[in-house]
């Protein structure tokens, strides 16, 4: 993208590994200032391993029955993390909640994207809590990670209509292809420096092609 260095990133997931695909596509193909440097799951059989290996990238399974608790297990985890260099994490499906030590260690290095527009439907299922609602809106947020469960300070969100017709198969899948687009966008403004956390509210530094209301929001605006 630039003539600057690339940072390390270290990806946590859980199973199926769309995001991380769509990050690997976006390192590959140069639209982000990145280098995927490991990719860590919980669970043996994840896909997101599988991919990581095809593109030739360290990949990772830390067993959680192996740890009696989860900080043992995240401790195991940034020892990885520190051995790949890693300088932003990115929790892509990722299924366990953080301890606030892993926190503390990379306070304002860590993303999750989430299916929904936080702070509406937090943790599992969050298409179909949407639907249940009856919301006509929903979408996907980017945020930095604290020690609750997605309540960090938000970077991005998209919005995507809920229709009469969809099933949590299609609005999820409506949502997924914005995950794909906004999570890669927020790996590039930390990765050029430019988002500030202030409280609650992140604030993201200079102009480039995006108007700062595109930058925030996608989705209705950027359809
Ligand atoms: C994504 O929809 C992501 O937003 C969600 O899990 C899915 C993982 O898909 N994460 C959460 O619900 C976290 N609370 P992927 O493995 O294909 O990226």
């Amino acid at each position: 993208m630039s003539g600057r260095e690339k940072i390390r990133l270290g990806v946590l997931a859980s199973g199926r590994g769309s995001n991380l695909q769509a990050i690997i596509d976006a390192s590959e193909a140069g639209t982000i200032d990145a280098v995927v440097a490991i990719v860590i799951s919980d669970a043996a059989d994840a896909r997101a391993l599988e991919l990581a290996g095809r593109h030739g990238i360290d990949a990772a399974f830390v067993d959680p029955r192996l740890h009696a608790t989860s900080e043992d297990f995240d401790v195991a985890v940034i020892d990885l993390l520190r051995k790949h260099e890693v300088e932003l994490i990115c929790l892509a499906g990722f299924m366990r909640v953080l301890s606030p030590h892993f926190i503390g260690e990379y306070r304002n290095r860590i993303m999750n994207i989430h299916p929904a527009l936080l702070p509406a439907f937090p943790g599992l299922h969050a298409q179909r809590q949407a639907l249940r609602y009856g919301a006509k809106l929903s979408g996907c947020t980017v945020h930095f990670v604290d020690e609750g469960v997605d309540t960090g300070p938000i970077i991005i969100q998209a919005v995507v209509p809920v229709l009469d017709e969809d099933t949590d198969e299609s609005l999820s899948a409506r949502i997924l292809t914005y995950e794909h687009r906004i999570y890669s966008r927020a790996i590039q403004l930390f990765a050029e420096g430019r988002l500030e956390i202030r409280g609650r509210r992140v604030y993201c530094h200079g102009t480039d092609t995006l108007q700062q209301h595109e930058t925030y929001a996608w989705g209705v605006t950027n359809p």
